[in-house]
This record gives structure tokens, C-alpha cells and sequence, in this order.
């Protein structure tokens, strides 16, 4: 293999979401730049126009004009979300401090996905849910007048905890968000480059009462979550050496770089610089020698999207790696523990699966079989790693659920293999 593969991974899924929310209650003009083109942004973008924001068509730069923090009008039709816990999870709070209702609805994995999370403390400031069924999509908000609040989340989710100060920012009321542990910080940090009043000590955020926030100057930075496919594939040796270009290295998401490097991964971050409150780096990976690894606990929601990654990761290398606790794993846009267990005994892995995850016994042999994604974008791109292994045989049923967060991810693995 010759000359090092190079590849821009598109723009952080969670960043672009929060820019186009954060935009359009801002005041004033924001532009941004690099935002991610793929199905969940768009849901974003289309559920904000429902509700009277005009957002132009998502292009790599684009303006986007605020409506001020209490300026969305009644939708006329139900908001879809698409396949998109980020996008009804944050605009449910946005709306909850809106005089109107709004139901939310979405496809079929998105509506088995848990709302009470957000409707419980949503509930306590003052809104309203109605739920068709027990929980779940389709949800109608009844927002209104909200007060202050400070709540403890069960399960460490950034997705609650920005609800909640989505909330208050819109409300202007004062909220403060307790988690057991700490989940990626992305809001806080906008929020805090906007001039809001954010205070963070620990596990603990607080947001203070605003009039308004300042609109965006933003160049998203690429997504350390779509990083993490070809990190994995280099580090295995199933491609040439790789350098990822301006990626997201945010310490609450880099939990995958850092257990890596810990299994053995030789990994450099070069080229480090500041963006909007966070910073990026160009990640350079090698052919490495991978160790067993164990996960648990507080290392869990800094990786979890990269989970079913890393059982790939101990299969094709052929070493152990247990996950403990992570158990919102079941609640993904699939149950990704079974969905990683069925599909690696497909393909001829040894899997031990607990309730709050798995143990992979990884064998240095080929691999082969079948992968049912049951349309979930992380089983997809995890096992297409594992299929780009040269000798591997993996078939994949539905490889165009890529759309969700990087519609490009097949052609990225084939430059680089
Ligand atoms: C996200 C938070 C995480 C993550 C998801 C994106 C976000 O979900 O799994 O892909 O942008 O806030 P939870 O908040 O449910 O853990």
C-alpha cells in the first residue's frame, strides 16, 4: 500500500443540528458552513420550516435568519422527524416554550424510541404531552408559559439534557440539568460562544435567563462519530495509513480515539485548532496491534454511538472487548445490543450478550454472512468496516441507511481500501 488515503469526513451530525436550532432562534443573520448534508440535518431543517423559519436549502455555506427566542409560529401540519431522536428530543423543548401545540411524529424505528425522558421534566416546567400510545412518537407538545427548574437525569443523554436547556433558553427561565454522568457538551458550549449565561461545573449544567443570543459565525467541524469507521478500518490494517481531515476532537466524544489508543491504536492528532467554543484536529492512524479492552461505566456516553464499532473492531482484530453499561444501547435507532450480537454470530463471532451489553471473543479467522441492519446507519457502517477487511465476505441488507449520517460513507471506504 503506497501514499497515505485523505479523507474530509463530513460535518458533525450533532453540531449541525444545534446550528441550525441555535440559528433560528438567534437574532440577527447566522452563517455556517461545512454543515452535514444527510437525512437527520434535513429533518431539522424541515421540522424549523414548519414552524415559520426560513430555512434556505442546507448547502456546504448558507445565512440563516433568526426569529428570536419566542418567535416560531403554530405549524400546520405534524412536524416529521424522520428517523431523528436529536431533532424531536431538542425542538420538543424549543416548542415547549412556545404558545402552541405541535404533534411530532416519525418512522418507525424513531417512533419505539422513549419521549418521556424529555416529556417528564418538560411536564415539571409547564408544558404538556399527549401520547397516542404509552410513550413514543406520534407525541403532541402543548407548550406555554414555563418556569425554572433543576432536574437529574436517569440516563446520561445529551439529547434530554439539551431539551431542558432548550427550554429554558426559549422560556428565559433559569435550568439546571444534573447527569450521572457527563454526556457531550455541544450546547452548552454554542450556547456559551452565543453570549448565553451558561455555567458548568462537573456533571452539572446551568443556564441563566436571556433576552436574546447572537446569531452563528460557524464552520462545523467534521464528525468524529463518521471518523471513527476509518480509524477503526486503518488501525486494523484494512486500508492504507489514513489522515482524517479536520474532525471534531470534543473530549466527550473522543471516547473511542482514547480507548483505541489505550488497545494499542497508533493514532496522532495533528494540526489542533479552535472552533466555536470546541476544537479539531486532523486524526492520522497506522497499522496497529490491538489488545483486549474492557468499557464501562463513565468512559460509556463519550463512545456510545461507537459501540457497535468497537464490537467490530474486537472481531476482526480477534481480541476480547466487553461493554458494560450501556444500556441505552437498547434504545438506539435499533436495540444495538441484539442488533450486534444476531449479526456477528452471523458472520462467525463469539458473542456473550448481558443486558447492558456484550462480550466479544474475537478469532484471528475470515469472516462471513449476512448483516440485517433493520435500517440503523451505525450496524450498517460498523459492519461495513468489518466487510472491508481484506478475506471478510460480509453482505449488507440495506447499505443505503448511510443516508441518515454520511451519505458519502461508501465511497469514502472504497478511496481508502
Ligand atoms: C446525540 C446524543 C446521543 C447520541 C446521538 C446524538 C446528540 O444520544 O447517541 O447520536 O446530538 O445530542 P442520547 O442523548 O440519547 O444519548
Amino acid at each position: 500500500m503506497n501514499a497515505r488515503g485523505k479523507i474530509r469526513v463530513p460535518g458533525d451530525k450533532s453540531i449541525s443540528h444545534r446550528a441550525l436550532i441555535l440559528g433560528a432562534v438567534a437574532s440577527g443573520e447566522s452563517r455556517i458552513s461545512g454543515i452535514l448534508q444527510s437525512a437527520d440535518v434535513h429533518s431539522t431543517a424541515s421540522v424549523l420550516r414548519a414552524l415559520g423559519v426560513s430555512v434556505p436549502d442546507l448547502s456546504d455555506s448558507f445565512r440563516l435568519v433568526g426569529k428570536g427566542l419566542r418567535g416560531l409560529r403554530q405549524p400546520g401540519t405534524s412536524l416529521d422527524a424522520g428517523n431523528s431522536g436529536t431533532t424531536v428530543r431538542l425542538m420538543s423543548g424549543v416548542v415547549a416554550a412556545h404558545p402552541f401545540a405541535a404533534r411530532f411524529e416519525g418512522d418507525a424505528s424513531l417512533s419505539r424510541r422513549p419521549m418521556k425522558r424529555i416529556a417528564e421534566p418538560l411536564t415539571a416546567m409547564g408544558a404538556r404531552f399527549e401520547f397516542a400510545r404509552d410513550d413514543g412518537l406520534p407525541m403532541t407538545v402543548h407548550g406555554g408559559r414555563l418556569s425554572g427548574i433543576s432536574w437529574n437525569t436517569r440516563a446520561a443523554s445529551a439529547q434530554t439534557k439539551s431539551a431542558i436547556l432548550l427550554a429554558g433558553l426559549s422560556a428565559g427561565v433559569q435550568v439546571t440539568v444534573i447527569e450521572a454522568q457527563r454526556s457531550r457538551d455541544h450546547t452548552e458550549r454554542m450556547l456559551t460562544s452565543l453570549g448565553a449565561p451558561v455555567e458548568v461545573d462537573d456533571t452539572s449544567v446551568s443556564l441563566s435567563p436571556v433576552e436574546s443570543i447572537a446569531p452563528l459565525e460557524l464552520a462545523v467541524p467534521g464528525d468524529p462519530s463518521s471518523a471513527a469507521y476509518f480509524v477503526a478500518l486503518a488501525a486494523l490494517g484494512g486500508s492504507r495509513e489514513v489522515e482524517l481531515v479536520n474532525v471534531c476532537v470534543n473530549r466527550t466524544r473522543t471516547g473511542f480515539m482514547d480507548k483505541m489508543m489505550e488497545m494499542g491504536a497508533r493514532i496522532d492528532y495533528e494540526d489542533r485548532e479552535a472552533v466555536a467554543g470546541d476544537s479539531s484536529a486532523t486524526i492520522v492512524v497506522r497499522k496497529s496491534r490491538l489488545r483486549d479492552c474492557v468499557v464501562s461505566g463513565a468512559r460509556i456516553p463519550a463512545m456510545i454511538d461507537e459501540l457497535p464499532l468497537l464490537a467490530c473492531v474486537a472481531a476482526a482484530a480477534g481480541v476480547t472487548v466487553e461493554v458494560r453499561d450501556a444500556e441505552e444501547l437498547r434504545v438506539k435507532e435499533s436495540d444495538r445490543i441484539s442488533t450486534v450480537a444476531r449479526n456477528l454470530r452471523a458472520v462467525g463471532v463469539t458473542v456473550d450478550e448481558f443486558q447492558d451489553g456484550f462480550a466479544i471473543r474475537g478469532q484471528k479467522k475470515k469472516l462471513a454472512g449476512k448483516v440485517v441492519t433493520h435500517g440503523d446507519h451505525r450496524i450498517a457502517m460498523a459492519f461495513g468496516v468489518l466487510g472491508a477487511i481484506p478475506g471478510n465476505a460480509i453482505e449488507i441488507d440495506d447499505p443505503d441507511c448511510v443516508q441518515v449520517s454520511y451519505p458519502g460513507f461508501w465511497q469514502d471506504l472504497r478511496s481508502v481500501g
